[in-house]
């Protein structure tokens, strides 16, 4: 069902708003009335906060203790709100349908996955009509888009320009599955059947060399495909595997014995001696 299908009606302001409105209102007249009778002051009143300028007679003490005063009723209306005890009057419970639309993950060990199936060759069919306008024949990006194949080994060899693809770098099936159902066609966001998000999903695995051109992606051998680089993504270990090599405590005097130049700028501005 239509996500947009259901909206709440527009309430109006809730017991408390009401009680809030008034409070506010009778401390900001109450604070314009004696400000209009005191020429040349200048109070002013932002919501819950004051700020005055030149209130150094006793009067004008006198007229902001007034206003502080009222301002605090006001705020202790809103912060003594009974939050449990009186509901707000704002929206309504959401729909099993409206949560079913929305509770669309699916994660790596394969929960959330919907009953299905796609073909490579049903996949290769969606994807050239639609996806390889953007990624390419092969996955291979184009332009700025990104590629989906390809580039294997480039995260550890091109240094800050790596090929991330699904072969290259993402770590679990689950997020590319995830990504299509949620997100594509581009411009079209979850207009696919979930067989077709198998099947591109199935044909995504073959442009990437995992799977054979007549393989068949499922709910029931989903998660006994791994990608390549799982095994790159783990819980940090720095604190074990880096901190030691820096907590040793640093020299900070007669640390070598010889001074001198160990390179120099491509400009050649290092002087010769
Ligand atoms: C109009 C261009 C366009 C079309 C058509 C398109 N995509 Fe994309 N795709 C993108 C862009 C842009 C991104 C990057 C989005 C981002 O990073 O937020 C992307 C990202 C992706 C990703 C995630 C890649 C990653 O490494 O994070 C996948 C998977 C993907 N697209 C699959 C598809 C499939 C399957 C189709 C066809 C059903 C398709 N795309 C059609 C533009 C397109």
């Amino acid at each position: 069902m239509s996500r947009s299908a259901e909206r709440a009606p527009r309430g109006r302001p809730g017991a408390w708003g009401r009680a809030w409105g008034r409070a506010w209102g009778r401390s900001v007249r109450r604070a314009w009335g004696r400000r209009r009778a005191v020429p040349g002051r200048v109070l002013r009143q932002v919501h819950g906060c004051l700020r005055v300028a030149s209130a150094a007679s006793a009067a004008s003490a006198a007229r902001v203790a007034a206003i502080a005063a009222a301002a605090l009723t006001a705020l202790a209306i809103l912060s003594a709100t009974p939050a449990a005890s009186e509901p707000l009057g704002l929206g309504r419970p959401a729909t099993p349908a409206e949560i079913a639309a929305w509770d669309i993950d699916v994660r790596p060990d394969g929960q959330g996955l919907p009953p299905g199936a796609g073909s490579v060759a049903e996949g290769e069919a969606l994807f050239n009509e639609v996806c390889a306008a953007c990624h390419g024949d092969f996955g291979e990006g184009l332009g700025l888009y990104p590629a989906l194949a390809g580039g294997e080994g480039t995260l550890t060899t091109e240094i800050g320009r790596p090929v991330k693809s699904i072969g290259s770098f993402v770590p679990y099936l689950s997020t590319i599955f995830d990504f299509v159902r949620r997100a594509k066609p581009f411009g079209d966001a979850q207009s696919y059947s979930d067989d077709e998000v198998y099947a591109l999903v199935a044909y995504l695995l073959y442009l990437n060399d995992l799977v054979d051109e007549d393989f068949t992606l499922s709910r029931e051998n989903f998660t006994a495909i791994r990608l390549p680089n799982e095994a790159g993504f783990f819980p940090d270990d720095r604190a074990r595997s880096e901190l030691p090599a820096f907590s040793a405590p640093p020299c900070m005097a007669d640390c070598r014995e010889e001074v001198g130049v160990v390179s120099r700028g491509i400009s050649e501005v290092t002087p010769e001696n």
